[in-house]
């Protein structure tokens, strides 16, 4: 179902049978909203997000393509975030979420000006579906369509922003022992010491060569999100704490407690297409009750 959101801009809304929905807009191709069976929301998105070009959108699945971060000579995140994307009328098969009905294709191609600033000619098809189950899914594939034989190198994050009750009282389970670069220290590199990650001062950290599953358990809320990744090695973890917050106007200043960024990325090492191969990407979400996650 297409319709307009805020600002007149075009969206998409998903909805499962069994009452799940999600929300996604062609500008950015951004998920802005993911709501389970009880309609409650499970994405942040900032109550100070501008919903307008060129601004990307604060908050859900924002897309970072074809630069993660600062770490290139783009704009920070890259292009694809704030950029209107198209349905997509010709997709390709998407073998893997056959079983999905709620879902909806999109596609980025460079225009004119963008080939000015990154001269690469590509397909980017985003495939957005609710599993059967309310699963949140995610599938990118990216394609080098040029004709002069060059291959491209990007990095990549669905950057997407977890709705938590209270960050204090969330913990991360799966990055444990893991090496990461702290943007908060030059991207340097780091061993993560001890046990589940918990948060108390802001965080930026890009963990390398992560497990495929990352738990982000929110006691409050008696929530686990389950994050399932395939294709992207690394993982983002992102909270501004108070005072950055404070230094971003699409924020609000005490929103940091009930947001937490945890990104499916691959960021360490670049991909790289020749032209005619395509790279393929998955971010698959799921929110349990934590009862059912007890002995794990
Ligand atoms: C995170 C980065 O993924 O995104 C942070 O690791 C960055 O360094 C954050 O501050 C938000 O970026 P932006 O451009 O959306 O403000």
């Amino acid at each position: 179902e297409l319709c307009k959101g805020i600002n007149g801009l075009d969206k998409v809304v998903l909805r499962e049978s069994r009452g799940t929905s999600a929300e996604v807009y062609l500008y950015g191709g951004q998920v802005t909203s993911w709501k389970n069976d009880h309609g409650e929301e499970l994405l942040f998105v900032s109550s100070k997000a501008i919903f307008k070009p060129p601004k990307a959108i604060r908050g859900g699945i924002p897309i970072c393509f074809p630069q993660f971060g600062s770490h290139g000579s783009l704009e920070q995140h890259g292009f694809a975030r704030n950029r209107q994307w198209s349905i997509d009328t010709d997709p390709l098969p998407f073998p893997t979420n056959s079983l999905s009905k709620a879902y909806v294709d999109l596609i980025l191609r460079p225009s004119e000006e963008d080939l000015k600033i990154w001269a690469h000619s590509f397909e980017f098809r985003l495939r957005v579906a609710l599993s059967p189950g309310g699963d949140l899914m995610l599938t990118s594939r990216i394609r080098n369509t040029s004709a002069d034989g060059k291959p491209f190198t990007f990095t990549f994050a669905y950057h997407t922003y977890f709705s938590v009750s209270d960050i204090s009282e969330v913990r991360i389970e799966g990055l444990e022992t893991l090496d990461y670069l702290d943007n908060l220290q030059n991207k340097e590199r780091f061993t993560e010491q001890g046990d589940a990650i918990t948060f108390e001062s802001e965080v930026d950290k890009i963990y390398l060569s992560t497990p495929t599953k990352i738990a982000i358990m929110d006691h409050e809320k008696k929530r686990t999100f389950v994050l399932r990744k395939d294709g992207l090695p690394d993982a983002v973890v992102w909270n501004t704490w108070d005072k950055k917050a404070k230094q971003m106007a699409d924020f609000g200043d005490d929103e940091y407690k009930h947001m937490l960024c945890v990104e499916a990325a691959a960021v360490e090492k670049p991909i790289t297409l020749k032209p005619g191969e395509e790279w393929k990407g998955r971010q698959e979400l799921s929110a349990v009750p934590s009862s059912y996650c007890s002995g794990q």
